[in-house]
């Protein structure tokens, strides 16, 4: 009888705080070696008319024992931190992300789209290229300082191969296999050996445009840029062509439009001058058309190159350029939601 106060006092105070302990009150007075059923083991020591009580109250205090465990067990599985397939499955699924489209194919599709609208239609062509389609077809003699121009990644065993550094390439490719009308605009990436900064990258994109055909003039080429321009930037877009050299064009310019970012009153994009250059431009010369294979006699065009880079920042108003290559999902949601 002793004993069984002793052990309903022992019960009482157990701490249970963690599931060992709650393992060690099940093997103290729950398990077939537990204290209370060697207790019950001694019923036979009893006198025997006290056995009947003596066995209630071991019972009692099994029953006692049991019911405090089970409210330790529910109390612990209570505060412990819901995990694996014990979560709620009727609760509504996480939503997926659907990703965006990247501002530079944004910008891409929708000078394509400008372009195509008037008959141009779009070409595409390798990122690695040889000497003929990056210089020498355009024009550019050996040895001659217009190669500087552009810095040039080569590729080190192959001094014949590099990665184009403008898309002017496939001004060549379409004329050598294709004979005029031609109109064509050609998007695609460029590479060049310099530095990056907030302005300049040594990755970038660029489209070519091409307009060869009979009787073709400088005054078509300012017509297309124009509309062009209005096209991209908005009615009140002005430009302005600034004479240049290019060794593939005779004679070249320069277009800078009216930036779009201060309305031409002066800011840190257009260097406060009001103008931002978009595209260099020309009149293809006659040497390159007869390097594809164009007789220059009949057939006159137009040229032009525009940096894709350059135009999304002044359309969506980010200054820049090494945003377009970080890939900062925060920086390239905000694309889809102007689009959509
Ligand atoms: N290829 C020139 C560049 O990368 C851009 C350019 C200028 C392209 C004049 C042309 C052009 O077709 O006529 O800077």
């Amino acid at each position: 009888m002793d004993n069984i106060e002793k052990i309903s006092a022992e019960i009482e105070a157990f701490k249970v705080n963690a599931a060992a302990d709650l393992e060690n009150f099940r093997l103290k007075f729950l398990s077939k070696k537990s204290e209370l059923q060697s207790l019950l083991g001694e019923i036979k020591n009893v006198p025997v008319e006290q056995r009947k009580l003596f066995g209630q109250q071991v019972n009692e205090l099994k029953q006692k024992a049991q019911a405090i465990f089970e409210e330790q067990k529910q109390r612990l599985e209570d505060a412990a931190p819901v995990q694996g397939n014990l979560s709620d499955v009727t609760r509504p699924a996480t939503a997926v992300s659907l990703g965006s489209r990247h501002p530079i194919s944004i910008m891409m599709d929708e000078v394509c789209g400008i372009f195509e609208k008037i008959g141009f239609s779009t070409v595409a062509g390798p990122d690695i290229e040889d000497d003929w389609h990056i210089f020498t077809a355009l024009n550019f003699p050996e040895e001659h300082p217009a190669r500087d121009m552009q810095d040039t990644f080569f590729i080190d065993q192959k001094p014949d191969v590099a990665l184009r550094t403008h898309t002017s390439t496939l001004q060549v490719r379409t004329m050598e296999t294709h004979q005029p009308p031609i109109r064509v605009i050609c998007p695609g990436r460029v590479f060049r050996n310099e530095a990056i900064t907030s302005r300049a990258h040594c990755i970038f994109h660029q489209m070519e445009g091409l307009y060869i055909d009979e009787n073709v003039s400088f005054a078509d080429m300012k017509q297309t840029l124009m509309y062009f321009a209005k096209q991209m930037f908005g009615e009140n877009t002005r430009i302005r062509l600034r004479p240049s050299y290019f060794p593939f064009t005779e004679p070249s310019a320069e277009m800078d439009v009216s930036c779009n970012i201060c309305g031409g009153e002066g800011c840190a994009l257009c260097k406060h001058t009001g103008w931002v250059e978009i595209l260099g431009c020309g009149m293809v010369d006659p040497n390159v058309l007869e390097n594809c294979g164009i007789d220059s006699k009949k057939y006159s065009g137009f040229a032009f190159g525009l940096g894709i880079e350059r135009m999304t920042m002044l359309k969506y108003k980010t200054n820049d350029i090494r945003l377009y290559f970080e890939n900062d999902v925060r920086f390239l949601e905000q694309f889809t939601a102007a689009k959509l």
